[in-house]
């Protein structure tokens, strides 16, 4: 609707004394049909005109000027009501489809603007468990969103690769790891060594200690604690990076904890010398008054911490980006952790307070409950993409034998059953791990949307033409059902907007979801091929127009769409 929106727009500015842009954001989607197609509230000119919004309404639709894509207006109650001609929405909204092609729906709101998303950012020594999944896939979606809007995205993946946890892994590989070269399985055999040592920690608190002890090597630079940090860094970053080419996720950066090692004294020393330290039982820490715990910044054995390096990055990605925005894709039971950050930036004066936002997620669980990786009983991601990929094959086996590329296809599907399903609900809703409802090629899910453009596909397919120019003749595009969708499908540049600002990629779940229905409404309504010549080919264009913005929307998510299924 944006196009029509900025059409309204540039014709009612005048009338009442704002600039377009204003109008165009107050336009409103009407609830239903019967309330036309855009809406323009009129409290918000009761100030300004000093009488009552019912009456502006009705003095507004008196003295405006109707442009083309406008059949009429209405006055209900405060609002005034368009509507647009079903055949100019038809025109406009495939000639727009078309010109983009793969860009349908970008904006240039960002350009010159850098955001960097962090996201992701799994723990090495800790195997990369389904909990993993939402700020990997949010994460992904969130950047395609940005770049969208003309943004300079910058990834980065701020891997958990330092930490008290690399010394419970040296003492277990030491102590039951045989030296192994970790060149099979593994995340497999580090992950059965971390959650040992957790079982044994508890009969033996020493052990604890022993840790304690081997990262204090570590920090200290010392040889073979080195040695061992590195073996397990690069058997786990190269299995993550699997894991990545899998779900078709690059990061720009894999810039982890211990990359800001070296930068942690100047850090130091900047906090220090904005005034804001104070040592409180012999460790460094920032005081964020009654409300929040103080931020610990170094303890008495001079380690660091979590929120330290999280500090010294925030300064290098400040030096490096000049990001407008760092948006953080981490787990709500973190939100004390950044609420911390940003309160210690402003107690320095720090206008990068401001460009700190995290953006929180619910819980992964399984149907039984929530998964632990201490205790061993954690799913992971890898096992997860494996079992969707199979079952999917296996339903390609018993319903489509003779499809092409069917490796390839249950591959495209069954990960994206599994991002879908992530990305489907409102964030900070819980995640639940059903398989059944994941997989479905009915319910709202990947695969239904996978499946709607395949359909559309073989349409196109069937028709036998390459080209599918926007139509002239609209009269095949006069039904309820295909003016629908054509309203949908010009709705999609604003979605895709509402979705980054909000960073709620289920804003573009839903709105696919709502597409795909539409279409297959139109689908049953109207027949498509065998048609007379004029009227197939207006219904082509609107297939071809479903099809792009299916697979486009698809890809915001993180999803590919094959052209058969
Ligand atoms: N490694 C952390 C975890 O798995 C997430 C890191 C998020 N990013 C950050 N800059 N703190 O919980």
């Amino acid at each position: 609707m944006q196009m029509f929106k900025e059409q309204i727009a540039q014709t009612l500015a005048p009338l009442i004394d704002w600039e377009p842009e204003r109008v165009a954001a107050a336009l409103e989607l009407p609830p239903n049909p019967e309330l036309g197609d855009l809406a323009f509230p009129c409290f918000q000119l009761a100030p300004q005109l000093r009488k009552a919004p019912p009456a502006i309404a009705a003095d507004l639709a008196e003295r405006y000027q109707l442009p083309a894509a406008v059949a009429k207006v209405q006055v209900v109650g405060s609002y005034l009501n368009f509507f647009l001609h079903p055949q100019v929405i038809a025109k406009q909204v495939l000639e727009a489809i078309l010109a983009a092609g793969n860009t349908y729906g970008n904006s240039q709101q960002g350009a010159g603007k850098t955001i960097v998303v962090d996201f992701s950012s799994p723990n090495i020594a800790k195997p990369f468990g389904v909990g993993h999944m939402p700020t990997t896939v949010l994460g992904n979606s969130i950047s395609k969103l940005y770049q969208a809007l003309g943004y300079n995205v910058v990834r980065v993946n701020h891997l958990g690769d330092w930490g008290t946890q690399f010394g419970a892994m040296m003492v277990a590989y030491l102590k039951w790891g045989d030296n192994d070269p970790l060149t099979e399985d593994p995340i497999g055999k580090l992950y059965r060594l971390y959650v040992k040592f957790h079982k044994e920690e508890e009969a033996e608190p020493t052990l604890r200690d022993e840790a304690r002890a081997w990262f204090n090597r570590l920090e200290a630079g010392e040889e073979e604690a080195t040695r061992l940090w590195r073996l397990f860094y690069d058997v786990s970053l190269e299995n993550f990076k699997r894991t990545y080419r899998r779900l078709g996720i690059e990061f720009d950066h894999y810039t982890g904890e211990s990359f800001y090692i070296d930068k942690i004294d100047a850090t130091l020393a900047r906090i220090k010398a904005a005034g804001v330290t104070e040592i409180s039982d012999g460790a460094l820490v920032v005081s964020l008054g009654d409300d929040l715990p103080p931020c610990l910044l170094q303890k008495s054995d001079g380690a660091t911490l979590y929120a330290t390096r999280d500090l010294a990055a925030l300064f290098y990605r400040e030096e490096t980006f000049n990001p407008e925005r760092i948006i953080y894709v981490v787990a709500l039971d973190q939100s004390l952790h950044f609420q911390q950050l940003k309160l210690v930036l402003k107690r320095m004066g720090l206008p990068l307070a401001a460009a700190v936002v995290h953006v929180a997620f619910g819980l992964v669980k399984l149907p039984e409950g929530k998964m632990s990786t201490r205790r061993g009983q954690m799913v992971l991601l890898d096992d997860v993409l494996q079992e969707a990929t199979a079952r999917v094959a296996t339903i390609i086996a018993e319903k489509n034998p003779e499809l092409p590329n069917k490796e390839q296809v249950a591959e495209q599907v069954g990960i994206g059953a599994v991002i879908f399903h992530n990305l489907k609900n409102s964030r900070m809703r819980d995640i639940i791990f059903d398989w059944s409802e994941v997989l479905s090629f009915e319910g709202e899910t990947g695969p239904y949307l996978q499946y709607t453009h395949a359909r559309c596909m073989s349409v196109l397919r069937k028709s036998g033409q390459q080209q599918f120019a926007p139509p002239q003749d609209l009269a095949g595009l006069a039904d309820e059902s295909a003016q629908q969708v054509l309203k949908r499908l010009s709705q999609f540049p604003e979605t895709i907007t509402k979705a980054a600002e909000t960073y709620e990629p289920s804003t573009m779940s839903r709105y696919l979801l709502d597409l795909a229905q539409d279409f297959n409404r139109f689908y049953n309504s109207c027949r498509i091929i065998g048609e007379d010549a004029a009227i197939e080919a207006s219904r082509l264009a609107l297939v071809n127009g479903v099809a792009m913005v299916l697979r486009r929307g698809l890809s915001l998510l993180g999803l590919t769409a094959p052209e058969q299924m």
